[in-house]
């Protein structure tokens, strides 16, 4: 945003588009930029601001609230410690020197810690606390672990207005203010999911029941467009977070001589002829937000990997790590791979998936080029895939394609 927003009345967007950014955590890719909101709530006793806004765009931040012209701001909300919401607190408490940075108790140790904001600055909420600004009021949720410990959602219940910082966000750098394509959204919103929150899917869940009593009208987080229909961002992270996952198989992998490229175009066709679907994903140019969303339904997981120096190609280990790292609702896990002389890729691949509990299927290792025997085996992983499928129930009989 290059302006100030009215969202209710007195409530205005006052956050920054940043529509050239293209990484996040010098990991994530952002194909469509982000956005930083922050939102300025005003009562007829005091004035409260939001979350901040990255660093990097602090002028803006600056500018639309200059724009405002609001006098004072009395409290500094902060639902979440991380920097791209907490790095302009800094500046806005230069300004407004009497302000207080309200948060929960573990977010003000990490915003002394990050920030070196001092102590006296801050006002510690527990959850469920209740903070009137005159005709209206702030109720502060805790909901840790979305993503970080420290994090709080906090409620205008006058407006029935949920400002939820990370949770429900998307990484979108659009000039809607308010979600308008619910597709484009929800995807940018899975892939926000997928990257970020997945890990934390059993946690989600007892924050989801927390948010439950609210009567929510209008969901504000502070990446993307707010959604003035919050059942559609609340009903994807239900099925994002349920145990139930699609007829799908997922199969990041690497080849240097085609023999595993081979091996995983024969699967991808055998799958697909027992009416599977199949996201093979070449780790050499895979944008790993792709993956990470194919991986937050998937059934099953095969690994593609040739050996070099007797372990799996280093992409297969990163592919392997990042999986493990996002905690994925897998029930079933297989490698599959060319070596020449040798190797412990499988081992080295299976230990490096504590977090995921699937059951690993009959890996396909094989020495060289694939040959019949071996294509044979393939068919049996594809069995073996189907019939466990089918055991979950996700196998619909009209998906069944014959030859
Ligand atoms: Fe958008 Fe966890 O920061």
């Amino acid at each position: 945003m290059t302006a100030y927003n009215e969202i209710k009345s007195n409530v205005n967007a006052v956050g920054a588009i940043d529509w050239d950014r293209r990484l996040f955590d010098e990991l994530i890719p952002l194909p469509d930029g982000t956005s930083y909101n922050s939102y300025l709530v005003q009562g007829t006793e005091k004035t409260a601001l939001i979350d901040t806004v990255d660093p990097s765009k602090t002028d803006v931040l600056l500018r639309n609230l200059g724009q405002l012209n609001p006098g004072h701001i009395d409290y500094i909300i902060a639902n979440h410690a991380e920097q791209d919401h907490s790095g302009s607190i800094p500046v806005i408490l230069q300004k407004f020197s009497d302000a207080q940075v309200v948060c929960t108790a573990k977010c003000k140790d990490m915003l002394i810690d990050l920030l070196g904001i001092p102590e006296k600055q801050f006002k510690v909420v527990s959850d469920g606390e209740i903070l009137s600004i005159g005709n209206r009021t702030l109720q502060f949720i805790h909901t840790p672990w979305v993503h970080w410990p420290e994090t709080m959602v906090s409620y205008l219940r006058e407006e029935k207005l949920l400002f939820t910082c990370d949770f429900f966000g998307s990484h979108l750098a659009t000039s809607d203010l308010y979600v308008t394509d619910n597709a484009q959204v929800l995807q940018a919103a899975k892939r926000y999911y997928a990257e970020i929150m997945m890990p934390f899917r059993i946690p989600i869940r007892s924050n989801m029941k927390k948010l439950e009593p609210l009567d929510i009208n209008m969901i504000a987080p502070s990446h993307g467009p707010i959604y003035r229909e919050p059942k559609l961002i609340m009903d994807a992270y239900r099925d994002w977070i349920s145990d139930t996952v699609k007829n799908e198989v997922v199969i990041p992998y690497v080849s240097m001589h085609h023999s595993t490229a081979r091996m995983v175009e024969y699967l991808t066709d055998a799958l697909v002829k027992r009416g599977i679907t199949v996201k093979p994903f070449n780790l050499t140019h895979t944008d790993i937000g792709e993956l990470a969303m194919a991986l937050v339904d998937t059934a099953t997981i095969v690994i593609g990997t040739p050996t070099v120096l007797t372990g799996p190609h280093p992409l297969a280990v990163y592919g392997a790590y990042l999986a493990n790292a996002l905690r994925p609702k897998l029930k079933y896990a297989s490698v599959i791979g060319s070596y020449g002389w040798g190797g412990k890729s499988l081992d080295i691949l299976t230990s490096m998936i504590p977090n995921i509990k699937a059951e690993l299927l009959k890996p396909v290792l094989i020495k060289g080029y694939p040959r019949e025997e071996h294509f044979k085996a393939l068919d049996d992983l594809a069995d073996q895939i189907e019939q466990k499928h089918r055991e979950e129930g996700i196998i619909e009989v009209d998906e069944l394609v014959t030859e």
